[in-house]
C-alpha cells in the first residue's frame, strides 16, 4: 500500500526520522570510551525526563512488563504485604507481577474509566496503623482506560496518613507525554519502557529510584538475578552495563532526549494536552462516548471510545485496519470489545492527529455506525484553530 501506515495506538508509537537515522549505525565497543559517553549522555537525560535530581536511572534491556518486575524484587520480599490500585487491565498486571512472587497485595478496586481515589487510599493507609503495608502500587495513566490518576494526590494521600509505605508508579504510557514529577511527588520507583512519550522501538525497561527504594533493596528478599539493579548501578558508574546493553536502541535513546530537550518538557506536555483535547472534541463531535469519567482524569496520551450498542470494536479495529492500514488500539481486560483506543503521544502533530480522525470516522462509517461524515473532524479542527499556536515539531 502507498504512503505511510497509520500506527494510531497508544504505543508503540511512529518512531522520528532522526532516531531512525541515530540508530543506523555500527555497533560500538560496549566496553569503550564512546560507549560510556553515550551512557552518561542517557542517565542525564533521563533524570530530567522524570524531573529527578536525586533519583537515580536503571536500565535494561526489556520491556515495561519486565519493569513491573525489576521495581518488585529490588524492594519487596515474599509475604510483604503491599496496596495495589487496579483501575484497568496494566495495574492488574502490576499487581499480578508482585504476586507472582508471593507478595500478599490487596486490591483497591476502582472501576474501569476511574482514577485513583486519593481519600479511598488515605482512609485505608490510616487504618493501617502498625504500618504493614510495605509499599503502594499506582498506573499513572491506564492506558486500557485512557485515564491519569493524580499521583502528587497519591502522595498527599501517604502523607496525610503518616504512612510510610514506598511509592512504586507505572509512567510507561505517561513519561515525556504528561507532566510526572519523581521528586516533588516523593516516587520511590518510576517504571518505563521507550516505546511510547520517548518515540524509540520497543525493548528497554527503564527506572528511575529513590534513595529509599535504594535502602529497601538492601533487605528486599525476592529472587532477582538478571532484574537485580545493584550491579547494573555499579557498573553504570563506570559507563558499563553488567550484560551485554542494547546498544542501537541507546543510540536512539540519546537522540531522542535531545529532541525532547530541544522541544522542552514543558512544550512536550502542552502538545500532547492539545492534541489530546482535539480528538475528545472529535469524538464527541461522532457523537461517541469517553470511557475516561471525570474531565480532570482524561488522559492527554490516549483516548478511549465507547462503541455506540451492538457494535464490536474488535471488528471496527479489523476493518479501520484492512481497509486503510489504520492501526488503533483493541479493548483490553473487562472492556475487550467495548472500547477502541485511539494513540495521540510521543512525535506526534495535528495532521498526523486529523489522518487518524479521519480514518476514525471512514471506519466507523463503515461498519455501519451511523456517525455524520466531518463532525469529528470539524469539532477538532475547531479546537485546533482556536487554541494558540500550531503544535511544536
Ligand atoms: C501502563 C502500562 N504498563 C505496562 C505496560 C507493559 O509494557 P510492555 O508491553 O512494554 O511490556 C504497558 C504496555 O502498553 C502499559 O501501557
Amino acid at each position: 500500500m502507498p504512503g505511510r501506515p497509520y500506527l494510531q495506538i497508544p504505543g508503540p508509537t511512529l518512531v522520528p526520522e532522526r532516531i531512525v537515522r541515530a540508530m543506523a549505525q555500527p555497533i560500538i565497543d560496549h566496553r569503550g570510551p564512546r560507549f560510556a559517553a553515550l551512557v552518561e549522555a542517557c542517565l542525564a537525560g533521563l533524570k530530567r525526563v522524570f524531573q529527578t535530581r536525586s533519583g537515580e536511572i536503571v536500565l535494561y534491556p526489556g520491556s515495561g512488563t519486565g519493569a513491573w518486575e525489576a521495581a518488585i524484587v529490588n524492594t519487596l520480599s515474599p509475604g510483604d504485604r503491599v496496596l495495589a490500585c487496579v483501575n484497568g487491565h496494566f495495574s492488574t498486571g502490576f499487581a499480578r507481577t508482585a504476586e507472582a512472587y508471593g507478595v500478599d497485595v490487596e486490591r483497591l478496586e476502582v472501576p474501569y474509566g476511574e482514577g485513583v481515589p486519593a481519600d479511598r487510599l488515605e482512609s485505608r493507609l490510616r487504618q493501617d496503623a502498625a504500618h504493614d503495608l510495605a509499599a503502594v502500587l499506582v498506573v499513572h495513566n491506564e492506558t486500557s482506560t485512557g485515564v491519569t490518576s493524580n499521583v502528587a494526590a497519591v502522595r498527599a494521600a501517604l502523607d496525610g496518613a503518616g504512612h510510610p509505605a514506598l511509592l512504586l508508579v507505572d509512567t510507561v504510557s505517561s513519561l515525556a507525554s504528561i507532566d510526572f514529577r519523581f521528586d516533588a511527588w516523593g516516587v520511590d520507583v518510576a517504571l518505563t519502557g521507550p516505546q511510547k512519550g520517548l518515540m524509540l522501538p520497543p525493548g528497554l525497561a527503564i527506572l528511575a529510584v529513590s534513595a529509599r527504594a535504594l535502602a529497601a533493596s538492601e533487605k528486599a528478599r525476592c529472587p532477582r538475578a538478571y532484574w537485580d539493579w545493584r550491579p547494573v548501578l555499579e557498573r553504570n558508574r563506570r559507563g558499563e552495563f553488567p550484560y551485554t546493553p542494547a546498544t542501537v536502541l541507546l543510540f536512539g535513546l540519546a537522540e531522542a532526549l535531545q529532541m525532547l530537550e530541544e522541544e522542552g518538557l514543558e512544550n512536550v506536555f502542552r502538545r500532547h494536552a492539545r492534541l489530546a483535547e482535539a480528538c475528545r472534541r472529535a469524538v464527541r463531535g461522532l457523537g461517541l462516548e469517553i470511557l475516561s469519567r471525570n474531565p480532570a482524569e482524561h488522559s492527554n496520551t490516549l483516548t478511549a471510545v465507547v462503541m455506540p450498542e451492538g457494535f464490536d470494536s474488535d471488528e471496527l479495529i479489523r476493518r479501520a485496519y484492512a481497509t486503510l492500514q489504520l492501526s488503533l488500539g483493541v479493548g483490553l481486560g473487562a472492556v475487550k470489545g467495548r472500547v477502541f483506543r485511539i494513540g495521540h503521544l510521543g512525535s506526534l502533530n495535528e495532521l498526523d492527529l486529523l489522518g487518524g480522525l479521519a480514518g476514525v470516522e471512514l471506519a466507523l462509517r463503515d461498519l455501519g455506525v451511523p456517525v455524520r461524515l466531518g463532525a469529528g473532524l470539524a469539532a477538532a479542527e475547531a479546537y485546533l484553530l482556536a487554541s494558540s499556536g500550531p503544535a511544536s515539531p
